[in-house]
């Protein structure tokens, strides 16, 4: 039986990535998941590392069954020893690395005067610190090979701040304003790093984390201009073609995918021009 195609995969060539090699931290789940997926497809042998690997099981078996060329690791983005040595690996057996995701992260909200010393200091170190590990170990064999793509996923709140994620929105800022020094430093060497800033999208752990229950959901559903989550595809398509050759001039960006949620100040006035009004488009 045929399987289905991979949607996300399906705006860009078939080649696009062949013969390239690229490591997802994060990948066996979630966005990260759908990005190994699509990467896979479209060519590229993709190494994919977290902390528990059991995770990874869905990622091997659709391999399997479609023929994609993986590998799966075991990795903790918070040791930067195993950080050096897991991508000395990869390109010692591969030849090279393309490109990274930095995808690992970990988050829940808290309001902030709860915020143990230790919870803001695990999701720091997960985002801000994993991603400048990794960044900075594939960048060096990236500088090298004179080319490669560094993909950082940050949030929209990255710029706004959020109530209940103090922890995330440092991070991800952090993550940010790395992301742009290191495509002004690594830019003239063609390595180029980008970051996207999805808005909600389904996943296990958003909503484990995140909206845990119905009524949050719909609330954050309600507030999205577009009136829905964005599907893991949807958002996977953008990462990918950030990371493709059609791209290739764009660094230190980043491309915000949510629905128009950023822009809810808009939602304001959003019945009508006049408080009370109601209209609706002809
Ligand atoms: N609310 C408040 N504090 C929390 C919390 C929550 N929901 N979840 C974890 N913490 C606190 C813990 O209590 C601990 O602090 P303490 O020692 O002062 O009690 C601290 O955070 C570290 O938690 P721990 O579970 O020991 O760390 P970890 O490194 O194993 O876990 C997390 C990392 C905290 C990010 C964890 O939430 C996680 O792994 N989440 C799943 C991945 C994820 O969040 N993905 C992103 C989805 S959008």
């Amino acid at each position: 039986m045929a399987l289905p195609p991979i949607q996300q995969a399906k705006w860009l060539p078939a080649d696009t990535f062949k013969n390239e090699v690229a490591l997802v931290t994060g990948g066996g789940t979630g966005l990260g998941l759908q990005i190994s997926r699509g990467l896979a497809e479209l060519g590229a042998q993709v190494v994919i590392a977290s902390r528990t690997q059991s995770n990874h099981g869905p990622f091997l078996e659709e391999a399997e069954a479609r023929g994609w060329s993986v590998e799966s690791l075991q990795l903790d983005v918070r040791e930067p020893a195993q950080c050096q040595s897991l991508i000395d690996g990869i390109v010692e057996r591969h030849g090279r690395l393309d490109h990274l995701v930095n995808n690992a992260a970990g988050n829940f909200v808290c309001p902030t005067h709860r915020l143990s010393a230790n919870a803001w200091r695990a999701v720091l170190s997960i985002v801000l610190d994993g991603t400048f590990y990794c960044s900075k170990y594939a960048g060096r064999h990236m500088l090298k090979a004179g080319k490669g793509t560094q993909l950082n996923i940050v949030a929209t709140y990255a710029w706004t701040g959020m109530p209940g994620v103090a922890h995330s929105a440092s991070a991800k800022s952090g993550v940010l304003t790395l992301s742009k020094t290191l495509a002004a430093e690594w830019a003239p060497h063609g390595v180029r790093v980008n970051a996207v800033a999805p808005g909600p999208f389904t996943s296990d752990g958003a909503k484990g984390n995140l909206w845990p229950d119905d009524e949050t959901e719909e609330r954050i559903r309600s507030s999205v201009p577009m009136g829905r989550f964005a599907g893991k595809a949807e958002v996977a398509a953008q990462c990918l073609w950030l990371m493709g050759p059609a791209c290739s001039y764009v660094t230190g960006d980043c491309l915000t995918i949510d629905g128009g949620l950023s822009l809810g100040a808009g939602r304001l006035f959003a019945d009508g021009a006049r408080p009370g009004k109601k209209d609706t488009p002809r």
